[in-house]
């Protein structure tokens, strides 16, 4: 509902403003502008992605917005406060708190710029490390693109995006002059994600972390990037050496050298069977068919053009199948889930 959704937009909007201002002007801002300065960042960095301080406290955020006279419903519908159980309701207190507290605030905006959510990380090891807006009816997290707002802002007419996994990704490579990265938001990539950086660029280059989870994302991504792979559109893969992810890679070697490795990202097709190959061993014929049954309805996914024909050529070569066989069986098979 139209109204509604302007209330929330704007109580987002107040609580952003309040966690920058917290970051310049907080008693405990030393510490949180150390953790930043200590991460790699500039104040001028920090600005342009409008990060914040959520001071330590429960009721931080709930009395400074007391005088935009919001309900405190409203606030809590945009994710900002929570509900105390009602045995921790005490006369003199609030019944609601404050979500964020003690965390460096990263808001999320759509791409006209709107605050729609916050990641929040600690400043130390606590955990969860990263505390999020919960869906809210402004912000489905599925929808949303960390950094392409930001992005935007700077580069005109880009020509590939970085899928990265993390807010502080997006941040590093910015502070590094790359401003290209966009994260999705603890959620795995989706075919609605990449359809939208679609419409604005013809790449898009997968970057995760260099550990065990970022490896099996890679081939999630691939999976679900399948069936929006029309021609003419380009993914490629970079992994990361073991133990890094972007910005701990970009703050070591700068952006040179970073750059310099998307040059030699895999191609999806390349990824596609190098994964496959590595998985059966293709100088048994139980190797070739379980190889096939795998392959089968990743190709089906495919939307149909050169590329999957390329692509079904390819899988005839490496099982020593004609095409016809595969083309046969194609139509048999049901598409990948
Ligand atoms: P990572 O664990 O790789 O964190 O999670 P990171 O981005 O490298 O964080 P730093 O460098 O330690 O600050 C990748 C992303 O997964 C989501 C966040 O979006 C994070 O950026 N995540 C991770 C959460 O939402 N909650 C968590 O507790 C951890
Ligand atoms: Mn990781
Ligand atoms: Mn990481
Ligand atoms: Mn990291
Ligand atoms: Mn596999």
């Amino acid at each position: 509902e139209r109204g509604e959704h302007e209330k929330l937009l704007s109580a987002l909007n107040q609580a952003s403003l309040f966690f920058q201002k917290q970051l310049r002007q907080h008693p405990s801002r030393e510490r949180a502008v150390s953790y930043l300065k200590a991460r790699g960042l500039t104040g001028q960095i920090a600005q342009r992605f409008a990060i914040g301080l959520a001071p330590p406290g429960w009721e931080n955020l709930l009395e400074a917005m007391e005088p935009y006279q919001l309900p405190v419903e409203t606030l809590e519908k945009a994710g900002l406060v929570i509900k105390r159980e009602a045995d921790h309701r005490l006369a003199e207190k609030s019944p609601y708190y404050d979500r964020f507290r003690d965390r460096i605030i990263f808001p999320i905006r759509d791409a006209r710029g709107r605050t729609l959510a916050f990641g929040g990380r600690v400043l130390g090891d606590d955990k969860p490390k990263y505390l999020n807006s919960p869906e809210t009816p402004v912000y489905q997290k599925n929808r949303e693109l960390y950094g392409l707002f930001e992005s935007r802002q700077v580069l005109r007419k880009p020509t590939r995006f970085l899928l990265v996994e993390g807010y502080m990704d997006v941040v590093a490579l910015a502070q590094h002059g790359i401003n290209y990265a966009v994260a999705t938001l603890g959620t795995a990539t989706n075919a609605n994600h990449l359809n939208r950086l679609f419409r604005i660029v013809p790449e898009v280059i997968f970057c995760f972390d260099g550990d065990d989870a970022g490896r099996n994302a890679a081939w999630r991504a691939l999976r679900v990037a399948l069936p929006v792979m029309e021609d003419g559109r380009q993914i490629r893969f970079l992994f990361l050496p073991e133990g890094e992810d972007p910005d701990t890679l970009v703050r070591k070697e700068g952006a040179e050298a970073f750059e310099k490795r998307l040059l030699s990202a895999s191609a999806l097709s390349d990824y596609f069977f190098r994964h496959l190959e590595e998985e059966n061993d293709l100088s048994t014929l139980d190797g070739k068919a379980r190889l096939f049954k795998e392959t089968m309805p990743l190709l089906k996914s495919l939307p149909k053009g050169l590329f999957q024909r390329l692509m079904l050529d390819r899988t005839a070569d490496i099982t020593d199948t004609s095409r016809d066989t595969l083309l046969e069986l194609l139509g048999n098979t049901a598409p990948a889930k």
